[in-house]
């Protein structure tokens, strides 16, 4: 697998999202150990540069570059020259010349985490960019679905909620039909794209109906900050037509796992009590396989630059 950076979903082969998977799989059975630290990134230089705010997803590249043995340097954003004028470019430019190995950025703009790839010579991870791709937490949820379920393929998967301004969403439905799922949307027409059923999902707008016989529930958090209208008349309405609730849950198969990526929001978009009901919720497996995952997809994408150089060199 010759990967260079991880963009998004789209470009990646299911081959190449089994192999990031099954490593993933070592790595978390091993954050379960005593021993959680390795060498893999020893020596190397990783840079997270989060234009938006975020705990989990930095957290989470944070602890994975450091269990690896890399040297891991959170740039304050809030307090760089992005705030003195500086561009997004020439930021990535003045970091470039430290030869950092590894770049994880977050940014407002779908499509900036694509740019700034094109123009440093380190490996560049996409840890959301607008409402484009957010691939290392589509990776996770894949992981914890597949240890949760024993597959990845064959399932009926809900994704409910503010699929429209969601990165989080078009991830998973992206890497979801690629390892052969059925794919549900499951929201209100306001928050579901127009055209959205080209990628093979279908779309419903009623809970229960959407919900019926499915394997997997995936709520999606109501991101208010990216609505710049009246998408939902009121939470409370909200709550009662699309929050996850027993009631609701009870029209899915009664082995069906709930996920959220979080931050959630109890009472919009799902029950607390449903939340941290640990015989369906997986919310807390998925924070532990977002390091697991991310440990892998580092990882993978080193193993790419060294043998690279080695080939340059040759
Ligand atoms: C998501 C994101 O930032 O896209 N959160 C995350 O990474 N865990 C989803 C969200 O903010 O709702």
């Amino acid at each position: 697998m010759q990967l260079q950076h991880l963009l998004g979903i789209e470009p990646l082969h299911p081959h190449s999202i089994t192999a990031i998977l099954d490593l993933a799989d070592y790595y978390a059975d091993q954050n379960r150990t005593g021993v959680r630290k390795s060498e893999a990134l020893a020596g190397c230089t990783q840079i997270n540069m989060f234009f938006e705010n975020s705990t989990r997803t930095q957290a989470s590249f944070e602890i994975a570059g450091k269990r690896l043995g890399a040297d891991v340097m959170n740039m304050a954003m809030q307090a760089s020259s992005i705030k003195k004028g500086e561009t997004l470019i020439d930021t990535a430019l003045t970091l470039n010349a430290m030869h950092p190995d590894l770049l994880v950025v977050r940014h407002p703009h779908s499509g900036a985490v694509d740019l700034l790839a094109q123009k440093v010579n380190c490996a560049v991870l996409n840890a959301g960019d607008g409402r484009h791709e957010h691939p290392t937490q589509a990776l996770l949820d894949a992981l914890t679905i597949r240890r949760s379920k024993g597959r990845l393929h064959r399932l009926n998967i809900a994704i409910c909620g503010d699929i429209a301004h969601s990165r989080v969403a078009r991830s998973n439905l992206i890497l979801l039909s690629k390892m052969e799922n059925r794919i549900r949307l499951v929201g209100p027409a306001t928050l579901i794209p127009a055209g959205i059923d080209a990628f093979g999902a279908e779309v419903f707008h009623d809970m229960e109906e959407g919900l019926k016989d499915v394997d997997v529930v995936m709520m999606l958090r109501l991101q208010r900050e990216r609505m710049d209208g009246g998408f939902i008349p009121s939470e409370r309405e909200y709550y009662h037509r699309y929050g996850l609730n027993a009631a609701k849950l009870s029209h899915a198969k009664p082995d069906a796992i709930v996920m959220h990526p979080g931050p959630m929001n109890r009472g919009v978009e799902i029950d607390g009590e449903i939340a941290d009901d640990l015989n369906r919720s997986v919310i807390q497996e998925q924070v532990e396989m977002g390091v697991a995952v991310r440990m892998a997809a580092m990882d993978i994408l080193m193993r790419n630059r060294r043998q690279a150089a080695t080939e340059a060199q040759a």
